[in-house]
C-alpha cells in the first residue's frame, strides 16, 4: 500500500479509501450489504494496509456508520484507522434534522461519534453545501469542533468552486480551520470538476478523494445497454441518471480494450487512470464483492501509458453538472 499527506495537511492516507456505503442494511438500498456481510470487507482492506474509511450519517440511515465503527474496533486500533464521515442530509424529519447549521452540526457529530463508538472523528466532512445557512455559520461550528477534540481534519463535498473557494477564504479570514479535503464526483465519464475544481485543489493544497471512481459500476465492464448483471446495476436509479450518454458508452467501451491490452479488469483502469491524475490523493472505491477490493488496491501497480490515456479521454463530451 501507498501512503500520501492528504492535500497539505499532516494525516497519512492510503491511496485507496474504502467508501462503505455499501455496508449497513439492505432495507435502505438494495445493494447494500448487511453487517455480517460487510464486516469481512473491511477486515480485507486493513489486511490490504488500506487505513482509510469513508462512511456518512445518511447511509443506510445511520446503519453503515454502526456497521463500519463495529468492525474497526474489532479488527484496528483506534489510531491505525483514519475515519472519515459526513453530515447534511437528512436524519429525520424535523426542519433541524438536516443541514448546515450549527444546531444540526452540533447533534449530528454527537450522533456519529455514538454510531461509529469513537471519540473522535478523523475527517468530518459537509457532504454538500446548505443553501439555507451562512457558511460563516458552518465554518465557525466546525472549527468549534476541531477545537472541542471531537473532530480532527474537516473536508467538503461535491459543490461549486466558488463554494469551496470561499470557503477557505473565510476560514483564512477568521482563523478557523480549513477545509483539507473535496471529496467530489471524478471519473473517466465524468470530468467536469477539471474546470475549477481539480485546479483550485491542486493550488490550495486541498487533498481531493473522488466518489464513486468506476462510475458506481459503469465502467465494470458489465453494464452493457439493457442486461443488467449485478444488483446494483438493476437497481441503482442514482447511476443510471448520471452515465447513459453515448460518449459514456464509449469511453466504457474503450476502458474494456484498455483492460484487454493490459491485462487487468476495467475496474482497475478506471482506478489507475484517477490514481494517475494531479491532486488526486485516494479515490473511494465501493467494493461489494471481496474480489473488488483487491483489484482497487493492485490498480496501484497499473501504469496507464500517455496512449493509453488518450484513447481512455477521447470520446468524452462536457457533461452537465451532475451528483451535486
Ligand atoms: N460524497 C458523495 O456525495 C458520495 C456519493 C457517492 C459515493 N460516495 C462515496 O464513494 C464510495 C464509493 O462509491 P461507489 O460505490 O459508487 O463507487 P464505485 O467504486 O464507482 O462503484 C462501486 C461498484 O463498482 C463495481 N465494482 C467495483 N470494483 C469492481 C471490480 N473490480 N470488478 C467489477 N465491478 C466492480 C461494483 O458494482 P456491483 O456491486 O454492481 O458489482 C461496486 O458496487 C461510497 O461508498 C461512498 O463512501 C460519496
Amino acid at each position: 500500500m501507498d501512503y500520501v499527506r492528504l492535500g497539505k495537511s499532516g494525516l497519512k492516507v492510503s491511496r485507496i479509501c474504502l467508501g462503505t456505503m455499501t455496508y449497513g442494511d439492505p432495507k435502505w438500498r438494495d445493494w447494500v450489504l448487511g453487517e455480517e456481510e460487510s464486516r469481512p470487507f473491511v477486515q480485507r482492506a486493513l489486511e490490504l494496509g488500506v487505513n482509510f474509511f469513508d462512511t456518512a450519517d445518511m447511509y443506510s440511515v445511520g446503519r453503515s456508520e454502526e456497521v463500519v465503527g463495529r468492525a474497526l474496533r474489532d479488527f484496528a486500533r483506534r489510531e491505525e484507522v483514519v475515519i472519515a464521515t459526513k453530515v447534511f442530509n437528512p436524519m429525520g424529519k424535523g426542519p433541524n434534522d438536516r443541514g448546515l447549521s450549527r444546531k444540526h452540526i452540533m447533534d449530528a457529530v454527537h450522533a456519529s461519534l455514538k454510531r461509529l463508538g469513537t471519540d473522535y472523528i478523523d475527517l468530518y466532512q459537509i457532504h454538500r453545501f446548505d443553501p439555507e445557512t451562512p457558511l460563516e455559520e458552518t465554518l465557525q461550528a466546525l472549527h468549534d469542533l476541531v477545537r472541542l477534540g471531537m473532530v480532527r481534519y474537516i473536508g467538503a463535498s461535491s459543490g461549486l468552486a466558488y463554494q469551496f473557494a470561499k470557503s477557505l477564504y473565510l476560514a483564512d479570514l477568521h482563523g478557523w480551520t480549513r477545509f483539507v479535503s473535496m471529496q467530489n464526483h471524478y471519473n473517466l465519464v465524468y470530468r467536469e470538476e477539471e474546470r475549477e475544481m481539480m485546479p483550485l485543489c491542486c493550488e490550495e493544497g486541498v487533498g481531493v478523494i473522488p466518489w464513486s471512481p468506476i462510475a458506481r459500476g459503469f465502467l465494470a465492464g458489465n453494464r452493457k445497454g439493457g442486461e443488467a448483471q449485478t444488483v446494483r446495476a438493476r437497481s441503482d436509479a442514482f447511476g443510471e441518471r448520471l452515465y447513459r450518454t453515448e460518449g459514456d458508452y464509449q469511453i466504457a467501451e474503450r476502458t474494456v480494450q484498455v483492460a484487454q491490452q493490459l491485462d487487468v479488469s476495467s475496474a482497475q483502469v478506471a482506478i489507475a487512470w484517477l490514481l494517475q491524475q494531479e491532486g488526486v490523493s485516494a479515490p473511494i472505491v465501493g467494493a461489494s464483492k471481496m474480489h473488488h477490493l483487491d483489484e482497487a488496491v493492485d490498480a496501484l501497480s497499473v501504469r496507464l501509458s500517455d496512449e493509453n490515456r488518450r484513447f481512455l479521454e477521447e470520446p468524452y463530451q462536457p457533461h452537465p453538472v451532475l451528483g451535486i
